[in-house]
């Protein structure tokens, strides 16, 4: 990917409506993600986390300012280019798994190929529905796998044609812990093996703490930010001591506990 930073928004604003109805979903965030990065969003429902994704991978217009993919400015960019930008280089996890019901879990996983003109890589496709676990479903349909399976379905989707962005939209929230950790796995792994740049939504810290860095929404602005000091995930020895992710979990939980409070004073943390 071009450019020196993966993902730039400059002055993001998005309102839905208009006059005294208007929602303003996102009140201008500004923001830089080098490629490699990983980067968790948090915050209240409502606070624009779903609106910031889509705005940022290209599927949502905002109503001002810029977005630059790998350098490429994609904001005002015609929709034909667009989608052939979106489907080669990014992937994304939508919040309601977005799967074709008519399609099965195989075709679901290799529709991005196919869109993008490309003929499907049922070798690519095996492989991914292995590393979420689904090797044995590629033969059914959506309708037929319970909620964190479809979810898991739809990760296998975003990440088949192995994308510079990917973009997921709480993909760890129909699962339980222990596929929960395997789906985290799967995408720090694309970070640190293929260099490839992740944005999560989340309301879970436990999942927020694999990231590099989490961000606070808080009606639609970011207002605060934690890194991460030292390696992630719950760490080899998990409910001991010593155990980094356990302890950042923690913090990132204190401060969303601070974002959720009545907002009695302003934004100074930020
Ligand atoms: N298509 C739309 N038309 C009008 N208002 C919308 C639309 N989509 C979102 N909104 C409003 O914009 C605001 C931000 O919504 P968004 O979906 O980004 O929140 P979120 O942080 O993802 O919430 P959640 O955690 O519940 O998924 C909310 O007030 C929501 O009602
Ligand atoms: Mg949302």
């Amino acid at each position: 990917m071009s450019g020196d930073w993966a993902v730039e928004l400059h002055g993001i604003r998005k309102r839905y409506g208009r006059g005294r109805t208007a929602v303003h979903a996102l009140r201008g965030v500004d923001l830089t993600l080098r490629p490699g990065s990983y980067t968790a969003v948090m915050g209240p429902s409502g606070s624009g986390k779903s609106t910031f994704l889509q705005c940022a991978a290209g599927l949502d217009r905002p109503t001002a300012g810029t977005v630059r993919l790998g350098g490429t400015e994609i904001t005002g960019m015609k929709e034909n280019k667009l989608t052939a930008l979106r489907r080669t280089r990014i992937g994304f996890v939508f919040q309601a798994f977005n799967l074709l019901p008519s399609l099965t879990v195989e075709q679901n996983v290799v529709l991005p190929m196919r869109l993008a003109g490309h003929r499907p890589d049922r070798r690519r496709a095996a492989e991914v529905l292995h590393q979420v676990g689904l090797a044995d479903k590629a033969r059914r349909r959506p309708g037929q796998l319970s909620g964190g399976q479809q979810q898991r379905v739809a990760i296998a989707r975003a990440l088949v044609t192995r994308p510079d962005v990917v973009f997921a939209d709480e993909p760890t929230g129909a699962l339980d812990t222990t596929t929960a950790t395997e789906i985290l796995t799967l995408l720090r792994g694309a970070v640190d093996t293929h260099g490839a740049t992740v944005v999560m939504v989340t309301h879970d810290p436990a999942a927020a703490a694999w990231a590099d860095r989490v961000l606070f929404l808080s009606d639609g602005e970011i207002v605060d930010h934690l890194d991460r000091e030292g390696p992630a995930g719950p760490g080899p020895d998990r409910g001991g001591l010593r155990d980094p992710g356990r302890a950042h979990a923690d913090r990132i939980a204190a401060r969303m506990t601070a974002l959720a409070a009545p907002r009695t004073h302003s934004k100074a943390a930020a």
